[in-house]
């Protein structure tokens, strides 16, 4: 059969028809032919009202892409050729409880990072690794191209406790990034080069490239003040503190604001969520929105609100990496793979994201050296957290996971450790069977 078949797992999520203008965009390279939806119960409400504007949009572009809607994973994974997963197990109830719990603490409460980004993981790891298991079964030589968060450490999860290794990381900060670093510059974002280094939600550009000119310096300058220019929807933007960035030479990303300028994103919280909400509260209102809009059986587009949303241009990010391996493109993307030696003081066996050749065999990294001295140290310690935490998600094992939340930059002390660990494992029980077996 000609064609590709891709499989999108949480496909009744918000941010589907951005995925589905990314394949219509780009249909004569990359000929989609079934595109199948896949959802839990829960989601079944939202898995209808986004496939039908999926089907609405193909038919209003004209392209043969026919889309299929199931609650039956293994169905939908027979001979997929693409799968994409952008689940999250507990919905954003969970999300609210790791955002507002580590608050009481006086600790970030965020998505990824920090105690919400370990217990994101110790929920979503599982389920992941259920997938790997179906598609070694239904769709081996499928690839794997994983957005749900935190993608560092689910990678790392696949790559060291599956059998999967045609599996990817996928993140839309680099993409971010380098839209931010254009809109800065004042130029296209086509004539922008950003050599990316580091780990998911942890990554830095050690080289920032104007039309092939080293303009690294010049726009560190442009990134101090309240506002750097560079950040997504749901991270407020400070700005960055002269000297510092100055001193720091290379490009962060907006998620280092959690480890550079904490405190302040600490008192920006704690307002928040007293004036508006947690960021998973906002995120619950504008999806009410996008749910309505989506509704309309006049709309055949991509409506301009989903842009309000932190994951804003993943799609793009997806299909550019998935047009590149189908057609053995060889171009350079920032994704998240076994390091390789990479990275020279990051384990080989462990997930990088690293600008890669992207290749029909994969992503190949490209080789970075080591990292400059002062970021080196905050991200081996993200990683040995991602890998602790990793384990902790496989195994169901306490001490594991005390030892993760312990070991994480953001967390003060093991006292405090211990007491967020235990009000969220009893928070998230539901979705944390192998914290909780039953005693034999
Ligand atoms: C960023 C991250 C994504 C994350 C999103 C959350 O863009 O890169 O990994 O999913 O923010 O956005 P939200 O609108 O859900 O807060």
């Amino acid at each position: 059969m000609s064609g590709i078949k891709i499989v999108t797992i949480g496909g009744g999520s918000s941010y589907t028809p951005e995925l589905v203008e990314g394949f219509i965009k780009r249909y004569d390279e990359l000929p989609v032919r079934e595109l199948w939806l896949v959802d839990v119960p829960a989601g079944e409400k939202k898995l209808q009202i986004v496939g039908a504007l999926a089907k609405r949009m193909v038919e209003k572009a004209g392209v043969p892409i026919q889309i299929n809607l199931t609650l039956d994973r293994r169905k939908a994974l027979e001979g997929a050729d693409f799968v994409t997963t952008q689940i999250r197990v507990g919905l954003l109830d969970a999300r609210v409880k790791d955002e507002k719990i580590p608050l009481k603490y006086g600790v970030i409460g965020q998505e990824t990072n920090g105690p919400g980004g370990l217990f994101k993981g110790l929920r979503t790891i599982p389920v992941i690794m259920d997938i790997c298991r179906d598609m070694d079964e239904l769709c081996p030589d499928a690839w794997l191209i994983n957005f749900t968060n935190p993608a560092g450490m689910v990678t790392e999860a696949v790559l060291r406790y599956t059998n999967r290794k045609k599996v990817i990381g996928l993140c839309n900060v680099p993409i971010g990034m380098k839209m931010g670093v254009a809109s800065v510059l004042g130029v296209d974002q086509s004539r922008v080069h950003i050599d990316f280094a580091g780990l998911n939600h942890m990554v830095f550009g050690l080289g920032v490239f104007l039309d092939g000119e080293n303009v690294t310096a010049k726009l560190i300058e442009k990134l101090s003040g309240d506002q750097s220019g560079i950040t997504m929807k749901n991270i407020l933007d400070l700005g960055w503190d002269k000297d510092f960035i100055k001193a720091l030479g290379i490009l962060p990303c907006p998620y280092h604001r959690y480890y550079y300028q904490t405190r302040t994103m600490l008192e920006h919280e704690l307002e928040e969520s007293q004036k508006s909400g947690t960021r998973a509260e906002v995120v619950k209102k504008v999806e009410e929105e996008l749910f309505e809009l989506y509704k309309d059986p006049d709309l055949s587009i991509k409506p301009p609100q989903l842009e309000k949303r932190g994951g804003a241009y993943y799609s793009e990010a997806a299909c550019n990496l998935i047009h590149s391996i189908y057609n053995d493109k060889r171009d350079i993307q920032p994704v998240n793979v076994r390091n390789n030696g990479a990275i020279a003081s990051i384990p080989d066996d462990s997930a990088v994201e690293v600008n890669c050749v992207i290749t029909k065999e994969g992503p190949i990294p490209l080789a970075v050296g080591d990292l400059p001295v002062p970021v080196r140290g905050l991200v081996q310690q993200i990683k040995s957290f991602e890998r602790v935490a990793a384990e902790a998600a496989v195994t169901g094992d306490y001490h594991q996971a005390l030892l993760a939340m312990t070991i994480n930059p953001l967390v003060p002390s093991d006292a405090i450790a211990k007491q967020i660990l235990d009000e969220m494992l009893e928070a998230h029980k539901d979705y944390l069977p192998q914290f909780f077996k039953p005693v034999s």
